[in-house]
């Protein structure tokens, strides 16, 4: 092993476009420190299974430009055990890995927090905590004390484009059209791609609508649009999938309701309801988060080096921070290092609509409704 150590990186989770911007930057800088690195495949569960691979510059050539993960991911629910993660840090410790940089989401970041704990493998025990710096990467936006994610750009970009398209031929025949995105139980990647496609509406679970609710505001957006003029009579309704009201349903709901209101007028209201799923996480990630992806890697591998773990490198958070959660990376003044434990924390309170951003997410969207529907 080089006597720089032996750098080790997994992804975890759900793949996100800009993930293997972060593997290429990861190995091609641990190389550049005079590190070992190799690759983890089909995150923990590959780590548990052995599967590591060496990663050499040739390896990482040109994959920034692809969408997904060259390692490879998976949702590793046997995690959650203790026993198993005895056995990931048993492992990581057999292959003589000094530092792990984990790519991905909260699922992904939980898993790693906990290999560090120093209550589980005190550092002086046979098998010392791994060093281990996380960075964000999911397309839901919805992990703490970042701005950012990698792969929320390239989703975002993804649903404005075919809302784009659906806008052209919902126009040409004056049609409504409910839009669902994927952000799990998080609706910012709903909210802003609702900004930047031009929605009339935008419906998101931190908004805590009851269905009647959801449906009124379909049916008061949809007539609401009866009043412009003809080429624009046309609504996109975007509705992420935290919302959990069957999007058939929906639609049944407010056709019913619209057929009730206009009763007796000539032109009928039609709507028409598109599911863009696993469209919207795949695909070429890109400029930014394929800058984002190298960005935080380079901090996450910079930061291992200068001896820190259980630190997340940060994409600009969108909170104040103590100095105790958190520094301005050295390596990067537009990241941070912060503490794995606090973005748990975060995290947790961001998706139970605690923390002040979640609340001022809510109230700016709820102020927004109206302006949209102008
Ligand atoms: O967390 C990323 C995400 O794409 C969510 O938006 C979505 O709810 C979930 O993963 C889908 O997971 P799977 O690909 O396992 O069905």
């Amino acid at each position: 092993m080089s006597a720089k150590g032996r750098i080790a990186i997994l992804t975890s989770g759900g793949d996100a476009p800009g993930m293997n911007a972060a593997i290429r930057a990861a190995t091609l800088v641990g190389l550049a420190k005079g590190a070992d690195v190799v690759g983890i495949e089909r995150g923990y569960r590959g780590l548990l299974d052995g599967a590591f691979v060496p990663l050499g510059a040739g390896d990482v050539q040109g994959i920034l430009r692809e969408g997904g993960t060259i390692l490879g991911t998976a949702r590793c629910k046997e995690f959650h055990e203790r026993a198993v993660r005895d056995q990931a840090r048993r492992v990581l410790h057999d292959r003589g890995i000094t530092g792990l940089v984990v790519v991905g989401g909260n699922g992904a970041l939980m898993g790693a927090l906990a290999l560090t704990d120093p209550a589980e493998a005190p550092s002086d025990g046979p098998v010392p905590p791994p060093r281990i710096v996380g960075v964000p990467a999911s397309i839901d936006n919805d992990i703490g004390l970042t701005g950012l994610s990698i792969g929320v750009d390239t989703a975002m970009n993804t649903i404005v484009e075919a809302c784009d398209k659906i806008a052209d031929t919902a126009t040409a025949h004056d049609r409504t059209f409910i839009v669902e995105v994927m952000g799990r139980d998080c609706g910012y990647l709903a909210m802003s791609s609702a900004i930047a496609a031009g929605a009339d509406l935008v419906l998101f679970p931190e908004a805590h609508r009851t269905e009647a609710q959801i449906v009124d505001a379909v049916v008061r957006t949809v007539l609401a649009a009866r009043n412009r003029d003809r080429r624009h009579r046309r609504v996109i309704a975007i509705k992420a999938e935290g919302v959990h009201v069957q999007i058939d349903r929906l639609k049944q709901q407010v056709d019913a309701r619209l057929n009730a209101e206009i009763a007796g007028e000539p032109a009928a209201i039609e709507t028409r309801v598109t599911v863009l799923g696993h469209v919207v996480r795949g695909g070429r990630p890109s400029a930014f988060d394929r800058l984002l992806g190298s960005r935080l890697a380079n901090v996450a591998v910079q930061a291992l080096f200068a001896g820190k773990t259980a630190r997340m490198a940060a994409w600009m958070p969108p909170v104040e921070l103590e100095e105790e959660i958190g520094q301005r990376s050295v390596a990067d003044p537009y990241c941070w290092l912060v503490d794995l434990g606090a973005v748990i924390v975060e995290t947790e309170n961001l998706l139970a609509g605690r923390s002040p951003l979640a609340r001022w997410r809510a109230g700016i969207f709820d102020e927004l409704e109206d302006v949209l529907t102008q």
